[in-house]
């Protein structure tokens, strides 16, 4: 066993640093719902196929970060590295027809084969939300909205939001020609990769993460500069209606996003104190992904908010753990068995009740409810359990004594006079 480790890449998650996770995605849930936008769950294990049409055969992601494997029937099966093409999936399988306006969102594990640094892992987290249905700007505003009022919720303040425009299919094959022609005559002072690009999926070489080839691609033509009046009006309604809600943003035209999928609004929240992996949020508009996957025509927009950065951007005071209610120290036949009916007598009250299991002595039980500092200490010993009754030990701030007071199992009325004056 000694040498078992978890696998580079994959995190443990332990109980106290849950809390936190807890508490950030319960006001995630809370935001989501006040948006109506409704939950889906999606397999995590997928034809690869799927990801090489959606994603695209070019992207980083499909050539070199997916775990794929056969499994026993021979299939190649992929492990999700995210998760827009799964939704777009399962509502063409499920027949998106039949309602094709639909809001939704998703969160659990996502997989890349990436080096792992601070905020970058193979096994990460993400929150997900889908319009599928929606073409108007005002979609593309109500998502950058909420992504952006859920890291605001989330206390999270130093924020930029970039945008740009990918324009639609047409703009990129007018660009695509003489971005071509640039690249042919640049070939040499461009990495490997970038290179065996040019053919394949030029616009991919706009996604290097090559120094040297950013440099060169600051004096490329510009996909901006080939948008059409249609696209570049579309881009300019979005600006204003985000300034008209006043989410500041910044126009950055270097923004492609590292997926295939996505046509006019591409977007991006980073943040400074990420450090390298600065970005937190990403998504766009997919128009076009849902018709290639065999859908009908359908637009939609989206975005991945990634849970690990998040949690590091969010505040320590969403670590805080909610206390213990009441303690239940028991020994004894007969105490044992009360004190566990007790347990789920009072957990029905909705109070965050623990009960010591150790078997220990009241002296040792004592002392571990001196540490977890309760609210107040039930005592179940034979004595009082032979008589169907516990002790309740309340500290009194007054007088800075304890006081005890007996009550018996049965007596619901003055079970529930104890809990209301110290409780609710
Ligand atoms: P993405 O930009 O590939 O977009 O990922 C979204 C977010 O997931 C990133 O901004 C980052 O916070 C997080 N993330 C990605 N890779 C890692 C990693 N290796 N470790 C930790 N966090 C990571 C998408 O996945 C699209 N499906 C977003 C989308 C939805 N577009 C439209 N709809």
């Amino acid at each position: 066993m000694n040498n078992l480790k978890n696998l580079r890449g994959t995190v443990d998650l332990l109980p106290d640093q849950l809390i936190k996770w807890q508490n950030v995605e319960k006001i995630i849930f809370e935001q989501l719902s006040r948006a109506s936008i409704k939950e889906i769950r999606t397999p995590i294990l997928e034809m690869t196929e799927l990801f090489i049409r959606g994603i695209g055969e070019g992207t980083d992601v499909v050539s070199k970060e997916m775990y794929t494997f056969l499994d026993r029937g021979e299939r190649s099966c992929t492990l999700r590295p995210e998760g827009t093409a799964s939704v777009v999936r399962a509502l063409i399988q499920n027949g998106i027809s039949s309602n094709p306006f639909q809001k939704l969102w998703y969160m659990g594990p996502m997989f890349r084969y990436e080096r792992p640094q601070a905020g970058r892992q193979r096994q990460f987290h993400q929150l997900g939300v889908e319009f599928i249905g929606y073409e108007s700007v005002r979609s593309d505003v109500e998502i950058i909205s909420i992504a952006w009022d859920i890291l605001r919720k989330l206390g999270i303040n130093e924020l930029n939001l970039e945008i740009n425009t990918l324009g639609d299919p047409n703009d990129r094959l007018n660009f695509k020609k003489t971005f071509v022609d640039w690249l042919e005559i640049n070939k040499n002072s461009l990495d490997l990769d970038s290179q065996n690009r040019i053919n394949k999926n030029p616009l991919r070489v706009l996604d290097s993460k090559n120094a040297q080839t950013k440099k060169v691609l600051e004096n490329a033509p510009r996909l901006f500069d080939f948008m059409s009046e249609k696209s570049l009006e579309r881009f300019s309604t979005l600006k204003q209606q985000l300034e008209m809600l006043e989410i500041p943003y910044i126009e950055n035209f270097n923004l492609v996003r590292g997926l295939d999928y996505y046509t006019h609004t591409a977007f991006e929240i980073t943040s400074g104190s990420l450090g390298s992996q600065a970005t937190v949020c990403g998504g766009g508009r997919y128009d076009n992904l849902i018709k290639q996957m065999g859908g009908p025509e359908t637009p939609a927009i989206g975005f991945a908010i990634g849970l690990e950065r998040l949690i590091l951007l969010a505040g320590n005071e969403h670590a805080i753990t909610k206390k213990t209610d009441i303690f239940i120290i028991n020994k004894g036949l007969h105490a044992e068995v009360l004190a566990i009916k007790l347990s789920r007598k009072l957990r029905n009250y909705n109070l965050l009740i623990e009960l010591d299991l150790t078997g220990g002595s009241f002296s040792k039980q004592f002392k571990k409810a001196n540490k977890i500092k309760p609210r107040s200490i039930i005592v179940v010993g034979d004595d009082e359990a032979v008589r169907n009754e516990f002790v309740i030990r309340l500290f009194d701030n007054d007088t800075s004594e304890n006081k005890e007071e007996i009550i018996s199992f049965d007596d619901d009325i003055k079970i529930k006079k104890w809990l209301r004056s110290n409780f609710f």
